[in-house]
């Protein structure tokens, strides 16, 4: 396990090329897979979950070859995935966006094949029947651990569209049953609670398929084949977010964002620091608007500001769901209280991140509580700091030293190593940005 420790900085200043967006590389990689023609793909995300992904297409049949610059994928096309050989079982890693991802694409193959799909113990830990009860739904064939958990074996089989009234606002979901959706025999419709991104909608639109959103209900047609040549995947908002919020936190910093991506659905947090009095300039999409292929990119000028507290509301935390972490630590040195409400999601993350944020940053001298569904932060103008356990999470391993360069004595991230799920440059990116 890697323990680092990340002193006080004096500012951050410079520009941050945002690293390349995990939800939209997971995504780019399985809807090329499933293209019936080659799919270049530029600005890929090399990290463990976006590997995971790419081993586990190949393994499903798709053809990768990573040039300089580009990735090329052959699939086996929409209804054609392959079964690994040997019966091999396909491994997500820690990657929960490819097991509930993949999931809907397997369990739509016409022509049978049965896949087993598993991962580390975080994966085996999260909720899986969340994606496999509404996909039975439609006539899947699942089977799963105990309790919905994998690992899930998958027998492809003709489906049937249907209606599926979301209880809780997810992404990953969502997309499972669009996947299955562009299979099954007439429309398949999911209904979400609150707005979550929509990367796989906006990728299915430009691939051709009839996707449609009517208030809140997203739904597909049956489609023959996805037509993409090329997508580019845009900087992450989420991973950006570690760099911006310590240049809000630590004075006189000034920093600017590049190519991150701006869709409305992924921006939330902004929205947030933006109300806590954090100085971002910079032109993010504007919420609710139409269902849009494409996926708009923006800068950011980000510099300190003093802050005052907020309340993020249940219908705010899809926006900003990974980066809720970071709201907690900002709320320590806000003036008032910080409550985060309706984010019950956080404990089935990569670790049950309102447990592991509260303890962590309470390690570090933090005054804040956990509730059922979320957590209240009391201001207290500063973090003194200490030794934060990463727990396996890559979020978490990031927001300690995000922690340790806005502290007065610095942070000991035990586990840094986790931080490589998402953003293998972490480290170096903010080392560049404080000098250091
Ligand atoms: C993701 C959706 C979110 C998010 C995760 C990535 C995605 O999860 O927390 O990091 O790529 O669709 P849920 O769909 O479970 O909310």
């Amino acid at each position: 396990m890697t323990r680092r420790f990340f002193r006080p900085a004096p500012r951050l200043r410079g520009t941050l090329v945002a690293p390349p967006d995990k939800s939209l590389s997971h995504r780019a990689a399985l809807l090329a897979a499933m293209s019936a023609e080659p799919v270049r793909v530029t600005g890929y995300l090399h990290a463990e979950d976006t590997h995971s992904t790419l081993r586990a297409v190949e393994a499903l049949g798709t053809l990768v070859q990573e040039r300089p610059d580009e990735l090329v994928l052959r699939g086996p096309g929409l209804r054609n995935a392959a079964e690994p050989e040997g019966g091999a079982v396909i491994d997500v890693g820690n990657a929960g966006t490819l097991i509930r991802l993949v999931t809907g694409w397997l369990a739509g193959q016409p022509g049978g094949g049965t896949w087993t799909l598993d991962g580390d113990a975080s994966i085996r830990a999260r909720p899986m029947g969340r994606v496999v009860e509404p996909l039975r739904g439609l006539g899947a064939q699942i089977e799963a651990r105990a309790g919905g958990l994998a690992p899930l074996v998958v027998s492809g089989r003709a489906l049937t569209g249907a209606h599926y009234d979301m209880p809780v606002a997810s992404a990953q979901v969502k997309s499972a049953l669009l996947l299955a959706g562009i299979l099954a025999d007439g429309r398949t419709s999911v209904r979400e609670p609150a707005p979550s991104r929509d990367h796989t909608e906006r990728l299915l639109l430009r691939a051709g398929v009839d996707v449609r959103r009517e208030g809140d209900v997203v739904s597909v047609g049956c489609h023959d084949e996805l037509e993409l040549e090329a997508i580019h995947v845009p900087g992450d908002p989420s991973s950006a977010a570690f760099a911006v919020a310590a240049a809000v936190l630590v004075p006189g910093s000034r920093i600017v964002v590049e190519g991150m991506a701006a869709n409305w659905t992924r921006v939330g947090f902004y929205r947030i620091l933006e109300r806590m009095g954090g100085v971002v300039v910079g032109p993010l999409e504007a919420p609710g608007g139409p269902l849009a292929a494409d996926e708009p990119v923006c800068e950011l000028d980000v510099s300190h500001g003093p802050l005052v507290a907020t309340t993020v509301e249940p219908d705010e935390v899809p926006l900003g769901i990974d980066e809720l972490p970071l709201v907690a630590l900002l709320g320590c040195f806000a003036e008032g209280e910080t409550v985060v409400r309706g984010a019950q999601e956080l404990r089935h993350k990569e670790s049950d991140r309102i447990a592991t944020v509260v303890d962590g940053l309470r390690g570090l001298g933090a005054d804040l509580e956990a509730t059922p569904d979320g957590f209240v932060v009391r201001g207290t103008g500063g973090l003194e700091g200490g030794v934060l356990e990463a727990h396996g999470d890559h979020r978490l391993a990031m927001l300690g030293a995000v922690a340790g360069l806005a502290s007065r004595a610095g942070v000991e991230v035990v586990g840094m190593e986790a931080a490589a799920v998402s953003y293998p440059g972490f480290v170096e990116d903010l080392a560049g940005l404080t000098g250091s």
